[in-house]
Protein backbone atom coordinates (compact mmCIF):
# COMPACT_ATOMS: atom_id res chain seq x y z
CA UNK A 1 0.00 0.00 0.00
CA UNK A 2 2.79 1.91 -1.06
CA UNK A 3 0.54 4.48 -3.26
CA UNK A 4 -2.54 5.90 -0.91
CA UNK A 5 0.66 7.66 1.44
CA UNK A 6 3.09 8.51 -0.55
CA UNK A 7 1.55 12.11 -2.24
CA UNK A 8 0.08 13.26 1.11
CA UNK A 9 3.84 12.92 2.62
CA UNK A 10 5.47 14.24 -0.08
CA UNK A 11 2.56 17.19 -0.27
CA UNK A 12 3.33 17.88 3.72
CA UNK A 13 7.03 18.20 3.11
CA UNK A 14 6.93 20.08 0.48
CA UNK A 15 5.00 22.47 2.52
CA UNK A 16 7.39 22.71 5.52
CA UNK A 17 10.97 21.79 3.71
CA UNK A 18 10.37 22.61 -0.40
CA UNK A 19 11.54 25.63 -2.05
CA UNK A 20 8.86 27.81 -2.27
CA UNK A 21 10.56 31.22 -3.53
CA UNK A 22 12.17 30.80 -6.70
CA UNK A 23 10.86 33.34 -9.21
CA UNK A 24 8.80 31.03 -11.54
CA UNK A 25 7.01 29.60 -8.30
CA UNK A 26 3.84 31.47 -6.71
CA UNK A 27 2.43 32.45 -10.19
CA UNK A 28 -0.07 30.45 -12.42
CA UNK A 29 1.08 32.10 -15.69
CA UNK A 30 1.73 29.20 -18.41
CA UNK A 31 4.13 31.86 -20.06
CA UNK A 32 6.49 32.15 -16.97
CA UNK A 33 5.88 28.61 -16.05
CA UNK A 34 6.82 27.42 -19.62
CA UNK A 35 10.07 29.48 -19.99
CA UNK A 36 11.49 28.44 -16.67
CA UNK A 37 10.90 24.81 -17.04
CA UNK A 38 12.39 25.34 -20.99
CA UNK A 39 15.58 26.86 -18.96
CA UNK A 40 15.72 24.68 -16.45
CA UNK A 41 15.99 21.09 -18.70
CA UNK A 42 19.53 20.86 -18.67
CA UNK A 43 20.87 23.94 -16.68
CA UNK A 44 20.80 24.44 -12.73
CA UNK A 45 18.68 27.13 -11.19
CA UNK A 46 21.68 29.14 -10.62
CA UNK A 47 22.15 29.88 -13.93
CA UNK A 48 18.78 29.87 -14.99
CA UNK A 49 18.41 33.04 -12.54
CA UNK A 50 20.07 35.88 -14.24
CA UNK A 51 18.97 34.21 -17.86
CA UNK A 52 15.05 34.06 -16.67
CA UNK A 53 15.18 37.96 -15.27
CA UNK A 54 16.64 39.05 -18.47
CA UNK A 55 14.01 36.90 -20.94
CA UNK A 56 10.79 38.47 -18.85
CA UNK A 57 12.24 41.69 -18.87
CA UNK A 58 13.21 41.92 -22.83
CA UNK A 59 10.08 39.51 -23.19
CA UNK A 60 7.28 40.43 -20.89
CA UNK A 61 4.48 37.92 -23.15
CA UNK A 62 4.66 35.59 -25.33
CA UNK A 63 3.81 37.81 -27.77
CA UNK A 64 6.70 40.34 -27.46
CA UNK A 65 8.65 37.10 -27.98
CA UNK A 66 6.52 35.39 -30.71
CA UNK A 67 7.87 39.23 -32.50
CA UNK A 68 11.58 39.04 -31.85
CA UNK A 69 14.10 37.99 -34.50
CA UNK A 70 15.50 34.32 -33.97
CA UNK A 71 19.05 36.27 -33.65
CA UNK A 72 18.10 38.46 -30.74
CA UNK A 73 16.38 34.72 -29.13
CA UNK A 74 19.77 33.26 -29.73
CA UNK A 75 21.60 36.25 -28.32
CA UNK A 76 19.86 36.29 -24.85
CA UNK A 77 19.96 32.37 -24.77
CA UNK A 78 23.89 32.51 -25.82
CA UNK A 79 25.91 30.81 -22.65
CA UNK A 80 23.05 28.77 -21.29
CA UNK A 81 23.78 25.83 -23.79
CA UNK A 82 21.32 23.08 -25.84
CA UNK A 83 20.67 25.81 -28.60
CA UNK A 84 17.93 23.55 -29.83
CA UNK A 85 15.83 24.65 -26.64
CA UNK A 86 16.28 28.66 -27.85
CA UNK A 87 14.91 27.52 -31.59
CA UNK A 88 12.35 25.69 -30.49
CA UNK A 89 11.36 28.42 -27.43
CA UNK A 90 11.24 31.19 -31.03
CA UNK A 91 9.24 28.53 -32.43
CA UNK A 92 6.69 27.23 -29.70
CA UNK A 93 6.00 31.53 -28.80
CA UNK A 94 4.93 31.85 -32.70
CA UNK A 95 2.39 28.78 -32.68
CA UNK A 96 1.19 29.71 -29.36
CA UNK A 97 0.33 33.10 -31.38
CA UNK A 98 -0.73 31.69 -34.04
CA UNK A 99 -2.41 28.32 -32.83
CA UNK A 100 -3.94 29.60 -29.99
CA UNK A 101 -4.41 33.41 -30.15
CA UNK A 102 -1.41 34.75 -27.96
CA UNK A 103 -2.61 32.15 -24.77
CA UNK A 104 -1.27 28.75 -23.35
CA UNK A 105 -3.73 25.88 -24.20
CA UNK A 106 -5.25 24.51 -20.46
CA UNK A 107 -4.45 20.73 -21.02
CA UNK A 108 -1.09 18.72 -21.13
CA UNK A 109 -2.50 16.85 -23.81
CA UNK A 110 -2.63 20.10 -26.12
CA UNK A 111 0.32 21.59 -24.34
CA UNK A 112 2.07 18.36 -25.89
CA UNK A 113 1.31 19.79 -29.50
CA UNK A 114 3.81 22.77 -29.30
CA UNK A 115 7.66 22.64 -30.39
CA UNK A 116 10.44 22.11 -27.25
CA UNK A 117 7.62 20.98 -25.05
CA UNK A 118 7.62 16.93 -24.03
CA UNK A 119 5.44 14.55 -21.89
CA UNK A 120 7.04 15.97 -18.88
CA UNK A 121 7.49 19.68 -19.22
CA UNK A 122 3.87 19.49 -20.83
CA UNK A 123 2.44 18.12 -17.12
CA UNK A 124 4.48 20.37 -14.90
CA UNK A 125 3.34 23.43 -16.85
CA UNK A 126 -0.55 21.65 -16.70
CA UNK A 127 -0.17 20.81 -12.79
CA UNK A 128 1.59 24.11 -11.72
CA UNK A 129 -0.97 26.48 -13.74
CA UNK A 130 -4.02 24.28 -13.95
CA UNK A 131 -3.96 22.06 -11.16
CA UNK A 132 -4.48 19.05 -13.87
CA UNK A 133 -4.06 15.71 -12.55
CA UNK A 134 -1.02 14.54 -14.45
CA UNK A 135 2.10 12.93 -14.04
CA UNK A 136 5.77 14.09 -14.82
CA UNK A 137 8.67 11.97 -15.12
CA UNK A 138 11.88 14.07 -15.36
CA UNK A 139 15.60 12.69 -14.91
CA UNK A 140 15.08 13.57 -10.72
CA UNK A 141 11.74 11.83 -10.65
CA UNK A 142 12.92 9.20 -12.54
CA UNK A 143 15.70 8.63 -9.42
CA UNK A 144 12.80 9.03 -7.27
CA UNK A 145 10.27 7.03 -8.15
CA UNK A 146 12.86 4.12 -8.77
CA UNK A 147 14.09 4.05 -5.82
CA UNK A 148 10.96 4.04 -3.90
CA UNK A 149 9.57 0.82 -5.92
CA UNK A 150 12.70 -0.45 -6.34
CA UNK A 151 12.24 -0.83 -10.08
CA UNK A 152 14.96 -2.96 -11.31
CA UNK A 153 13.93 -2.71 -15.46
CA UNK A 154 16.43 -0.66 -17.69
CA UNK A 155 14.70 2.61 -18.68
CA UNK A 156 16.66 3.00 -21.80
CA UNK A 157 13.91 0.11 -22.77
CA UNK A 158 10.68 2.48 -23.82
CA UNK A 159 8.62 -0.44 -22.77
CA UNK A 160 10.07 -0.31 -19.05
CA UNK A 161 9.55 3.93 -19.22
CA UNK A 162 6.01 3.19 -20.11
CA UNK A 163 5.96 1.06 -17.21
CA UNK A 164 7.21 3.99 -14.80
CA UNK A 165 5.08 6.40 -16.32
CA UNK A 166 2.16 3.81 -15.59
CA UNK A 167 3.43 3.88 -12.02
CA UNK A 168 4.06 7.61 -11.67
CA UNK A 169 0.19 8.27 -12.69
CA UNK A 170 -1.01 5.51 -10.11
CA UNK A 171 1.08 7.87 -7.35
CA UNK A 172 -0.91 10.51 -8.02
CA UNK A 173 -2.52 12.50 -5.28
CA UNK A 174 -6.48 10.98 -4.88
CA UNK A 175 -8.60 12.97 -7.00
CA UNK A 176 -10.08 15.62 -5.22
CA UNK A 177 -13.81 15.25 -4.30
CA UNK A 178 -15.42 18.54 -5.65
CA UNK A 179 -14.99 19.29 -8.86
CA UNK A 180 -12.93 22.17 -9.23
CA UNK A 181 -9.69 20.70 -8.87
CA UNK A 182 -7.49 23.51 -10.36
CA UNK A 183 -8.73 25.32 -7.46
CA UNK A 184 -6.82 24.07 -4.60
CA UNK A 185 -3.03 23.82 -4.79
CA UNK A 186 -2.83 20.18 -4.11
CA UNK A 187 -1.14 19.12 -8.22
CA UNK A 188 1.39 22.42 -7.87
CA UNK A 189 2.66 21.01 -4.30
CA UNK A 190 2.66 17.32 -4.81
CA UNK A 191 4.67 18.35 -9.03
CA UNK A 192 7.17 20.30 -6.95
CA UNK A 193 7.56 18.21 -4.11
CA UNK A 194 8.97 15.93 -6.78
CA UNK A 195 11.29 18.21 -7.92
CA UNK A 196 12.65 19.41 -4.45
CA UNK A 197 13.22 15.85 -3.03
CA UNK A 198 15.04 15.02 -5.93
CA UNK A 199 17.29 18.33 -6.18
CA UNK A 200 17.67 18.64 -2.48
CA UNK A 201 17.14 14.92 -0.77
CA UNK A 202 17.13 11.93 -2.94
CA UNK A 203 20.23 13.09 -4.93
CA UNK A 204 22.04 10.47 -7.42
CA UNK A 205 25.43 9.62 -5.02
CA UNK A 206 24.09 10.09 -1.21
CA UNK A 207 21.03 9.86 -0.98
CA UNK A 208 19.97 11.67 2.60
CA UNK A 209 17.40 8.78 3.60
CA UNK A 210 17.73 10.14 7.40
CA UNK A 211 15.85 13.17 6.38
CA UNK A 212 13.68 11.64 3.80
CA UNK A 213 9.71 12.45 3.84
CA UNK A 214 9.35 8.81 2.41
CA UNK A 215 11.58 6.76 3.80
CA UNK A 216 9.27 4.59 5.89
CA UNK A 217 7.67 3.80 2.41
CA UNK A 218 10.70 3.60 0.26
CA UNK A 219 11.72 -0.10 -1.24
CA UNK A 220 15.03 0.81 -1.95
CA UNK A 221 16.05 2.19 0.95
CA UNK A 222 14.95 -0.51 2.68
CA UNK A 223 16.52 -3.21 0.81
CA UNK A 224 20.04 -0.73 1.64
CA UNK A 225 20.65 0.52 -1.50
CA UNK A 226 18.88 2.91 -2.74
CA UNK A 227 21.98 4.77 -4.70
CA UNK A 228 21.65 1.95 -7.37
CA UNK A 229 18.58 2.87 -8.78
CA UNK A 230 17.65 3.55 -11.43
CA UNK A 231 19.61 0.35 -12.78
CA UNK A 232 21.11 0.96 -16.02
CA UNK A 233 21.98 -2.19 -18.07
CA UNK A 234 25.39 -2.46 -19.08
CA UNK A 235 26.11 -2.99 -22.72
N1 LIG B 1 13.52 22.06 -12.37
C1 LIG B 1 12.54 21.89 -13.25
N2 LIG B 1 11.42 22.53 -12.86
C2 LIG B 1 11.73 23.12 -11.68
C3 LIG B 1 10.99 23.92 -10.78
N3 LIG B 1 9.72 24.23 -11.01
N4 LIG B 1 11.61 24.35 -9.68
C4 LIG B 1 12.89 24.00 -9.45
N5 LIG B 1 13.64 23.28 -10.25
C5 LIG B 1 13.05 22.83 -11.37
Amino acid sequence: ALAPAFAPALIAWQRSHGRSTLPWQNTRDPYRVWLSEIMLQQTQVVTVLGYYARFLERFPAVSALAAASEDEVLGLWSGLGYYSRARNLHRCAQDVVARFGGRFPASAQELQTLPGIGRSTAAAIAAFCFGERVAILDGNVKRVLTRVLAYEADLSRSANEKTLWDAAQQMLPAPAAGEASGADDTMARYTQGQMDLGATVCLPRQPQCLICPVQRLCRGSAAGNPERYPVRERR
